[in-house]
């Protein structure tokens, strides 16, 4: 994972520009950070373990507060432990080059021993040092910065985004490259930018160029940037406006970032939907390409391939597409179907979702089902993202930049897109009629204030009694069913990835199939139970968990469930088909106040990162 950042600006303070992105960046990884600018003569290198803060420490005596030029990142450690020595930037035995890195050098090894071989001695277990001492190499033997790059990356196999600084360019240009994980560069007013994710450059400028697979470039005051392949073909790549709001990159008033983005998300579902809805077709129009009636006609099954809470929704996705417009769905593990053999056909699409579009195994999962003859859709948060880039078509969730690791805003906007997708499928395929899709698009429409309702004070502090009331608990379970039970694994992953807490979601009706063997009072059974067909049978599973002496919260609408419970938050009634979007509010609550009492790093959970690019 990792991040990385560059700038050479017309004025002095690029320490603290650098440090402003890294801040953004940190939810690419936080277990070390860097920085390496040109100063006085010397290429200057700070780093350190831990986070930003340790590194921003050892900046305070602003030594070198008068550099324009440098390069930055913060590190999620594949090879080497987090410590001072392996955390970036790292250089040449010469100091010729500085040089920053996010993904692996698969051939590290080997290019190691070679050097070592000839002499080179290393300082740290990356293997980014590797290219760094390549690169400083050619530079040694008179080329440029960037023939130096490009040389240097032609041995390399692996997957990679760098920056690297050189001291024989005085600071003048930074080079860069990308194989793999995102890069974007951008040339401002006050100068020239390179970051991993467009939110540490939409400060400095909205016009963004994004870097393809292959690419080099290289940034130098006054100019656009230079892109060219790695064999030094030139290529244009023009910049596209990003119309995401810095200030939507800030945490406002609340505590943590992930507490404003689940309060987002009513803006999220009108952002995501209101302007595509159809009400007098009852319809959803995409404004793209990709979605026409003959193309979606054309499709007789949905295999949906995603990881983490993004394939939560892939499984939401599922009911509502089988539910409304009679296609079969699959949805794997993208980390699995990559490695199954998987049967597709012409007529199969293959559904991607992924917030950060960046996700090693949901892009491999797109290409093998491309390679194999599918179709391909995206749902995607970030547009320029590789997927975005090689999905034939894009259904773009509109939730704005997400920080916080553990996802929410980004969850909902994929049910919403999902949601949209089916009623389009459904009407082009007419399995739905005029009415029923008059009623499903005006449905949404009144989504969001009942969103609101379970975001008020009073919703709120029934939720954090809950936690309170749990938190010592030794295990929980999240039981739900039909459409709600990924809502069940949902809200265990949220509880775990941020309170670290063992807890699991089942299907309710499996629980008698082994997991009922846990129950006893030190285990809390959350009980999504929603009004419509399965609340009967949600209800007979609660009395099975009651007989054995576990402790009921429900979270929904039905209100018998909500008498036989020991606990509960009231979730107002809504469509089924939307009810997953009202029940995960509360249980994103419930494990944001459990990690907020017990005092934990919310917005970094340990060992996590947000944007997984290895796989
Ligand atoms: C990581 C994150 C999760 C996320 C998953 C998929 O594991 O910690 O929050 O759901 O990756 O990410 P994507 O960007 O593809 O949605």
């Amino acid at each position: 994972m990792c991040g990385i950042v560059g700038a050479i600006q017309r004025d002095a303070g690029v320490v603290q520009t650098l440090l402003e992105g890294l801040r953004l960046l940190e939810y690419r990884g936080y277990d070390s950070a860097g920085v390496a600018v040109l100063d006085a003569g010397a290429i200057a290198i700070r780093r350190k373990a831990g986070r930003l803060e340790r590194l921003e420490l050892a900046l305070t005596d602003g030594a070198l507060s008068a550099a324009r030029a440098g390069i930055g990142h913060t590190r999620w450690a594949t090879h080497g432990p987090p410590s001072d020595e392996n955390a970036h930037p790292h250089t040449d035995a010469e100091g010729r080059v500085a040089l920053v890195h996010n993904g692996i050098v698969e051939n590290w090894a080997e290019l190691r021993a070679e050097l070592e071989a000839s002499g080179v001695r290393f300082a740290s277990d990356t293997d980014t040092e590797v290219l760094a001492h390549l690169v400083g190499r050619e530079v040694a033997r008179g080329s440029s910065l960037f023939d130096a790059v490009r040389a240097s990356l032609a041995r390399v196999r692996g997957y990679y985004a760098i920056a690297a600084l050189s001291l024989e360019e005085q600071g003048a240009r930074l080079v860069c490259a990308r194989s793999g994980p995102p890069l974007a560069v951008a040339a401002g007013p006050d100068g020239v930018y390179l970051a991993s994710d467009v939110l540490a450059l939409i400060a400095h400028t909205r016009d963004v160029v994004f870097l393809e697979d292959g690419d080099v470039a290289e940034l130098e005051l006054g100019r656009a940037p230079r892109v060219t392949r790695i064999d030094g073909t030139p290529v244009e790549r023009p910049a596209r406006r990003v119309e995401w709001d810095p200030e939507a990159a800030g945490k406002g008033s609340f505590p943590h970032f992930m507490l404003k983005e689940i309060h987002e998300q009513p803006d999220v579902l009108a952002r995501t939907a209101f302007d595509r809805l159809r009400l007098e077709s009852g319809d959803v129009d995409f404004g793209v390409p990709g979605f026409s009636d003959a193309e979606l006609r054309a499709i007789d099954r949905v295999q949906v391939v995603a990881c983490g809470t993004a394939l939560h929704a892939g499984w939401i996705a599922r009911y509502l597409i089988e539910g409304l417009a009679r296609v079969p769905v699959d949805v794997d593990y993208a980390s699995e179907f990559r490695y199954r053999e998987p049967v597709l056909s012409a007529s199969t699409l293959a559904l991607a979702i992924s917030q950060s579009g960046e996700t090693a195994d949901t892009l491999a999962a797109l290409r093998l089902a491309r390679s194999l003859g599918a179709r391909t859709t995206a749902i995607c948060n970030v547009l320029g993202s590789t997927l975005v880039r090689e999905a034939q078509a894009t259904i773009l969730t509109q939730a704005g930049p997400e920080i916080g690791v553990a996802s929410t805003k980004a969850f909902v906007a994929q049910c919403v897109a999902a949601y949209l997708f089916a009623v389009r499928l459904g009407r082009a395929r007419g399995v739905l009629s005029l009415q029923q899709g008059r009623e499903l698009v005006s449905d949404l429409r009144l989504l969001r204030p009942q969103m609101e309702s379970l975001l008020g004070e009073r919703a709120v502090s029934e939720v954090r009694a809950i936690a309170r009331q749990n938190q010592s608990q030794r295990g929980f379970l999240f039981l739900g069913r039909g459409i709600n039970y990924p809502i069940a694994l949902e809200g265990a992953l949220k509880l775990k990835e941020i309170s670290y807490v063992h807890a699991e979601g089942y299907p309710a009706g499996e629980m008698k199939h082994g997991p009922i063997a846990l129950i006893d009072p030190e285990m809390s059974i959350l009980v999504v139970a929603s009004r419509g067909p399965l609340a009967e049978k949600v209800r007979s599973n609660l009395e099975q968990v009651r007989a054995r002496g576990g402790h009921v919260i429900v979270i929904g609408s039905d209100e018998e469930s909500i008498a036989k419970s020991d606990e509960h938050v009231r979730v107002p009634v809504c469509s089924e088909w939307l009810s997953p979007i009202l029940n995960v509010i509360p249980l994103q609550l419930v494990a944001y106040h459990m990690a907020d009492l017990k005092g934990l790093d919310i917005d970094k959970p340990r060992n996590l990162a947000k944007s997984v690019t290895v796989e």
